[in-house]
């Protein structure tokens, strides 16, 4: 199985941003952390961060050429404006579950809404860096049972 962890907005700068609701774990822990979950798993990952929703874009519609099984993505605070991005994850059809490291739900009301959760199979909000790897175990899952 292939995954692909695409990380928006601002997650480069995980650790310095704002560590209060993000914690103080940096972008390169995350994907340290992941890569050795998707280890254990017998999975491959890829990461993709880029604070362009262009490029969020295209590294989806690349997942479709590269064969990729599940996408797990963290739109940054493209989730509550990109019409973009949750049309390419319809275009695409892979399975895609949304992250987010803090409890969206809780927050502001311009945090409320989420393109991405009408095209996603599933939302993770609120369980820290954790909430990826959760991502991963319901895609390998899910996954397994449609094989
Ligand atoms: C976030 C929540 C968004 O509202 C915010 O804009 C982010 C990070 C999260 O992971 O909690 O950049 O997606």
């Amino acid at each position: 199985m292939k995954f692909l962890v695409i990380n928006g907005s601002n997650l480069n700068l995980l650790g310095i941003r704002e560590p209060d609701i993000y914690g103080k774990a940096t972008y390169k822990d995350l994907v340290d952390m992941i890569s050795l979950h998707a280890k254990e798993k017998g999975v491959e990952v890829s990461f993709v961060q880029s604070n362009h929703e262009g490029d969020l874009v295209d590294a989806i519609g690349q997942a479709y050429f590269d064969k990729v099984d599940g996408i797990i993505i963290n739109p940054g605070a493209y989730t509550h404006t990109s019409i973009a991005i949750m049309d390419a994850v319809k275009a695409v059809s892979i399975p895609t579950v949304e992250v987010h490291i803090s409890k969206v739900d809780e927050r502001e009301d311009f945090r409320q809404i989420s393109y991405i959760r009408k095209a996603a199979v599933k939302t993770i909000a609120g369980f820290g860096f954790e909430g990826y790897t959760m991502a991963m175990d319901f895609l390998v899952e899910m996954l397994g049972e449609k094989a």
